[in-house]
């Protein structure tokens, strides 16, 4: 069996010619309007919708052909993504920098499924967790766990940073239909000191959990809130330290410091070096979400990734969902020279799923080197944004319509209302359909002199559309549904990442910042004016904000 260095380095983007023949293929098509396309194919919408896992993928709007999917796919075969895809469930360690497996998907293996890393197989492990972790929420979910006073927990605050919050806060939000409304939860993540006042304002120590979530327990700004909470606790229980037991859980894979902390390891959810922070929703560091909705749902959220991931696995390329849209991004990204994806979920609940969705695809894939480390010779990682629709149509849809970029977009869409109120949801998902045929089609300047317009301000109203979208469409918004829309997106991730022939599973990139703020923090608290060697600005700033913080 061929390593994965070894597979890399035979798909290496020199040997793809598929670049070559979509480049060609590019300069036939880019003029396409898809004005043309669909008269031309009166089935066009029809066949191109790919199904499967609970989700409908309408890619249709998109400006291409048969003939680009079908070299999109040639792109994919000679990119080796099967024995990519192939590799990362088997367990190898496909993180090739940081010599690790990937295996998010073991977290939502079914019980009794074998995923073997270094010769073990860590489902067992997960389902053991998984049962810690379900005991634990009963627990507290009923008021058998009580804070040290006896008073039964009332407020769930998450410490933690990066893939440690933006999941769970982007899973409580989508999934405030199903949380328990008798607990309030909060995540602290920025070491903004504002994040934590304002979180626990309205708590009362003794009804306080605090669920400290870091996977290497070292982030600076987990560890620093963490402190913070536990002297605001101590402050609140009259300096009591037995209290931290009943009011601090950790999620990590370091015991060691946990226990330093003066965390019970006992009162610890494990997860391990095999699910990178960005991927982790479905580990211990979705605790948060099993106590808001309870374990039922949250195996249920499991199990809606899991689908998804099967459907990767095993779904020929031409109907597998995440690779088109993965491949889709790279037709945009690197033939139209696209800079951005713009991510529009018309459902209020997912108002945090793009930015979920920042650190999964640009931590992934923002990356300048290819796998064995040579300079890449395209871009890399789009840049993904977004807001809930409608308001998005209100703040930056006259751009897409009428600017000058090109911005294929993700409409997310569900058929049913989690709060069907009058005519609400007609109008929402109206729109989103609405929204997508006008910027596709748009409005030209026959149909708008048509309309009686004056002359001068006819270009003014002209919409030249265009512009590409994807309808994703789910019956309704479940956990479920939750799990196989985010494993939707971290496979279509994978694939991108796979035809850029770059490693997605490392983050190199966010070291030098944390190192140089190593070395200014203590020189902004330095007693003594420092020594500064820094570059003029750099020393500018800094002797700016001493002389500020003395004046205060
Ligand atoms: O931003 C870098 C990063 O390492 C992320 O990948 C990770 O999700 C986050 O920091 C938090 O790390 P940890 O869970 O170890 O505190």
């Amino acid at each position: 069996m061929a390593t994965d260095i070894q597979v890399i380095t035979k798909f290496a983007p020199a040997k793809r010619t598929a670049w070559k023949a979509l480049e060609a293929h590019y300069r036939r098509v880019r003029e396409l309007h898809l004005r043309n396309l669909f008269a031309d194919d009166p089935t066009r919408g029809e066949r191109m919708v790919a199904h499967g896992a609970g989700i409908h993928l309408d890619y249709s709007k998109n400006r291409i052909t048969d003939q680009t999917l079908k070299l999109l796919i040639q792109l994919a075969e000679e990119s080796g993504l099967q024995a990519r895809i192939d590799a990362m469930f088997r367990g190898e360690k496909i993180n090739t920098t940081e010599k690790r497996a990937v295996l998010h998907v073991a977290l939502r293996a079914p019980r009794g499924a074998s995923i073997f890393v270094d010769g073990v197989n860590v489902v067992p492990q997960v389902h053991t967790v998984l049962e810690r972790m379900s005991h634990f929420c009963n627990r507290v979910r009923s008021g058998d766990w009580k804070g040290c006073t006896g008073k039964r927990i009332r407020h769930v605050i998450n410490i933690g940073i990066g893939g440690s919050d933006l999941g769970p806060v982007m899973a409580h939000e989508a999934l405030r239909h199903y949380s328990d409304r008798s607990m309030t939860f909060q995540f602290v993540s920025n070491v903004d000191g504002t994040a934590f006042v304002e979180a626990v304002r309205d708590c009362d120590p003794a009804e306080t959990l605090f669920i400290v979530s870091s996977k290497t327990f070292t982030a600076s700004e987990t560890m620093t809130n963490a402190r913070t909470a536990r002297s605001w606790l101590l402050a609140g229980l009259n300096g009591d330290e037995k209290s931290v037991a009943n009011h601090f859980v950790a999620i990590s894979m370091n015991a060691a410091d946990v226990a330093q902390f003066g965390i019970d390891t006992r009162n610890m959810f494990e997860f391990w070096e095999w699910v990178g922070g960005r991927y982790s929703l479905g580990s211990a560091i979705g605790l948060s979400t099993m106590l808001d909705i309870g374990p039922r749902n949250f195996l249920a959220l499991l199990d809606g990734l899991h689908q998804m991931d099967m459907h990767f696995l095993s779904t020929p390329f031409e109907r597998n969902m995440p690779v088109l849209m993965g491949l889709l991004t790279v037709w945009y990204n690197n033939l139209f020279g696209a800079q951005t994806v713009a991510v529009l979920p018309y459902e209020q609940y997912l108002h945090r799923f793009p930015a979920y969705l920042q650190q999964l695809t640009m931590e992934s894939n923002g990356k300048h080197v290819t796998a064995i480390g040579t300079e890449v010779t395209q871009s890399t990682s789009p840049i993904y944004w977004g807001e809930p629709g409608t308001n998005c149509q209100h703040s930056f849809y006259q751009l897409l319509h009428q600017g000058t970029r090109l911005v294929p977009c993700d409409f997310i869409v569900f058929g049913r209302s989690l709060n069907s109120l009058g005519r609400h949801h007609d109008m929402l998902v109206g729109n989103a359909f609405a929204q997508a045929e006008a910027l596709a089609f748009g409005k030209t300047t026959e149909e708008v002199k048509a309309e009686g317009i004056a002359d001068w301000l006819t270009p003014h109203r002209v919409f030249e559309g265009n512009q590409p979208s994807n309808m994703i469409f789910a019956e309704r918004l479940t956990p479920e549904t939750l799990g196989q829309l985010v494993a939707l997106y971290e496979h279509s991730v994978f694939t991108q990442g796979v035809t850029w022939n770059i490693n997605s599973f490392d983050q190199w990139g966010v070291e030098l910042g944390e190192a140089l703020a190593g070395q200014i923090i203590p020189e902004l608290e330095a007693m003594e004016e420092p020594q500064l060697a820094h570059d003029s600005s750099t020393n500018g700033l800094i002797r700016r904000y001493r002389s500020l913080k003395d004046a205060s």
